[in-house]
């Protein structure tokens, strides 16, 4: 099977069985990007500065590999003109509910994002993608494709997991973790990981990539979960 093929097939069966990433926004989030104030978390405690949006009324967004309900409502509320691009039928109906009940008009596009050629040059403002990067073999194509579909002044905003999620596997009878995997890491070359895709990427190809599409990075975050390998980290960006 087609990795892309097998990736929508895991995420539709997660999406099914209501994992806390497919929980759409709370009217309380809504209600707030009304009025102007964008909440979006990263992981448990942290947050996507809101002021890295700006006044997002009547800008053109693109929430790439963001469906879920989340991002792509909230970003409607505060007045852009959203698109959502996602490989996950189950995802997008999670928009689909809510923009309906909401009556938000936001784009709902099926696909994959390494492949953005639907969208013309220079047709978005930002381009918002939530932690999904691990579920693509390189980085590089989607990061081309989003400096394509930016305009020029726009920002990328984009969450991923660190590369220690990938180098250490808990070690249970000796009660901790270790650094056992090199980079880059993918899930197929591990035997009990089973139909399971993702991929662990460098820094290198994260920050590298960016730059050498010619992104001018002008934010970087971390956000750290309970477990110690667990780590989140946000990059903003920018289109000269
Ligand atoms: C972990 S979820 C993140 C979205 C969620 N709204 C959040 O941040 O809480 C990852 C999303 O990326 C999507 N995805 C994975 N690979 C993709 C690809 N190649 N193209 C488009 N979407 C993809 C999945 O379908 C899923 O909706």
């Amino acid at each position: 099977m087609d990795i892309f093929d097998q990736v929508e097939q895991n995420i539709d069966r997660l999406a099914e069985n209501d994992v806390n990433w497919a929980h759409p926004a709370t009217p309380e989030q809504l209600e707030k990007a009304r009025c102007g104030k964008i909440e979006l978390k990263v992981g448990s405690d942290g947050i996507i500065p809101p002021e890295w949006f700006g006044d997002l009324r009547g800008k053109k967004v693109l929430c790439l590999a963001g469906a879920g309900g989340l991002q792509a409502p909230v970003l409607a509320c505060a007045g852009a003109e959203v698109t959502v691009l996602d490989l996950s039928e189950k995802m997008l109906d999670r928009d689909r509910d809510i923009a309906e009940r909401e009556g938000l008009d936001i784009r709902i596009e099926h696909g994959n994002m390494c492949d953005l050629s639907r969208f013309t040059d220079e047709s978005f403002d930002l381009v918002l993608n939530p932690p999904s990067l691990f579920y693509v073999p390189d980085v590089m194509p989607v990061f081309r494709e989003v400096y394509r579909v930016l305009k020029k002044g726009g920002s990328f905003i984009m969450i991923s997991m660190a590369p220690i999620a990938y180098v250490c596997d808990y070690d249970a009878a000796e009660g901790c973790y270790k650094a056992v995997n090199r980079m880059p890491y993918c899930s197929a070359d591990h035997a009990d990981q089973g139909d399971w895709i993702e991929y662990g990427h460098t820094m290198e190809s994260y920050i590298g990539g960016q730059l050498r599409c010619g992104f001018v990075l002008t934010g970087y975050l971390e956000s750290q979960m309970e477990d110690i390998t667990e780590l989140y980290f946000i990059t903003k960006g920018e289109k000269k």
